[in-house]
């Protein structure tokens, strides 16, 4: 049986679903695979609990109870003191500045899965300088939910690439939220405020909606895929529509912005309304591939197209390859939510365990 421990950041939604999953599939995962999951370590941004023996489905009372205060020696020096072998480190931060530990990970034996999306959208000089280091390290780096969360997206491009198929085009909704938001406002009558207040209330947007508004999300998805493409982009080449008008920007407080989306309503019941009958409106991540062209837009589309059929907050990849052709290899479904992204989580550290030797 193979032993593997994992060190997990950030026990938020995504985190915290992870643990009961992998706690749930350990006996199917020894069985099945012969990989024998452990969690010898679990932390948020200040406290971290540690048990060489492996957290228990008690995790939550454990961490009230006994998790300390922590920095990254103590960690390191922890897994040397008990041996552990078989590192994953699990980033499910949101954290800008946690990334900044990966080349450090890497150096002291950590192996890295990865539901934050900061690591591969920072500049192309630290995405090849991560690379670098795994490579010399013989590590290994998953990162399947950073794009359709628990959807094969990440590892179908690269299969694509990597058997030497030529992928000339994707195109999609990339946003759970943004889905959510033109699908509902396409179908009802309602005004674009309310359905922003909708999404709200149903968890689908961040606190402030401009954040999600902004199309910067979409954008990063956009730049994620294009460098498996080995297509050599920065985040500030990629286009991106910002769907708030320039009076509600960053100028204006979350709370300002709140008091007044009613402003918006005009203006997307104009893009509703000046359409050819029978479409609908959807915000679109675009990759020409020969062009090297990346784009994130507001988009007029039939009804009748894959595109135009999805509901609710679903996510759509449409991959145009020289072999598809013209039929584009299409994957559809829930591209957000904390069970479908640990889910995508648990399945990566699976497929890395198997590569351990
Ligand atoms: N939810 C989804 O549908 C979805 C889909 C795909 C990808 N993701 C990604 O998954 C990640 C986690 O999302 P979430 O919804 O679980 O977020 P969340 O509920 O806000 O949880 C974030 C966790 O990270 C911890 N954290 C923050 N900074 C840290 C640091 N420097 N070191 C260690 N821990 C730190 C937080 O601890 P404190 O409480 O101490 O701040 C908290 O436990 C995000 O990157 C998100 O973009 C989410």
């Amino acid at each position: 049986m193979k032993k593997v421990n994992i060190i997990l950041f950030g026990i938020g939604n995504v985190g915290s679903t992870l643990i009961n999953q992998l706690l749930s599939a350990k006996e199917q995962w020894e069985k099945n695979s012969g990989i024998s999951v452990s969690i010898p370590v679990i932390a948020n941004s200040t406290k971290a609990l540690f048990n060489a023996e492996g957290i228990s489905k008690n995790w939550q009372k454990d961490f009230e109870k006994s998790a300390e205060n922590y920095n990254l020696e103590d960690i390191l020096d922890f897994t040397k003191a008990n041996d552990l072998e078989h590192l994953i480190a699990i980033d499910a931060t949101a954290s800008k500045e946690f990334v900044e530990i990966y080349i450090r990970l890497i150096q002291n034996g950590f192996n890295l899965v990865a539901a934050n999306k900061v690591a591969n959208t920072l500049s192309s000089d630290f995405y090849k300088e991560i690379r670098k280091e795994l490579d010399y390290h013989g590590k290994h780096f998953f990162y399947e939910t950073n794009v359709g969360a628990g959807l094969p997206i990440v590892q179908t491009i690269q299969g694509l690439y990597q058997s030497g198929e030529k992928v000339t085009k994707i195109r999609g909704v990339f946003s759970g939220s943004l889905s959510f938001i033109f699908n509902t406002f396409s179908e009802n009558k309602e005004n674009f405020s309310d359905v922003l207040e909708k999404a709200g209330k149903l968890g689908y947007t961040e606190p402030d909606a401009r954040e999600d508004l902004s199309g910067n999300d979409v954008g990063r998805k956009l730049l994620i895929l294009a460098r498996e493409l080995e297509l050599n982009k920065e985040f500030q080449e990629v286009k991106i529509q910002s769907l708030i008008p320039e009076k509600l920007n960053g100028k204006t407080s979350a709370e300002e912005f709140q008091k007044r989306i009613g402003e918006l309503d005009e203006i997307f019941t104009k893009h509703k309304t000046e359409q050819e009958q029978g479409n609908v409106l959807r915000y679109i991540g675009e990759i020409e591939v020969a062009s090297a062209s990346l784009e994130a837009k507001l988009i007029s589309e039939p009804k009748n197209t894959a595109l135009g059929q999805i509901k609710g907050a679903d996510n759509i990849f449409e991959i145009y390859t020289e072999s598809y052709g013209d039929q584009p290899l299409v994957i559809q479904g829930a591209g957000a939510g904390a069970a479908v992204t640990a889910r995508g989580i648990a399945g990566d550290v699976l497929k890395l365990s198997q590569r351990l030797n």
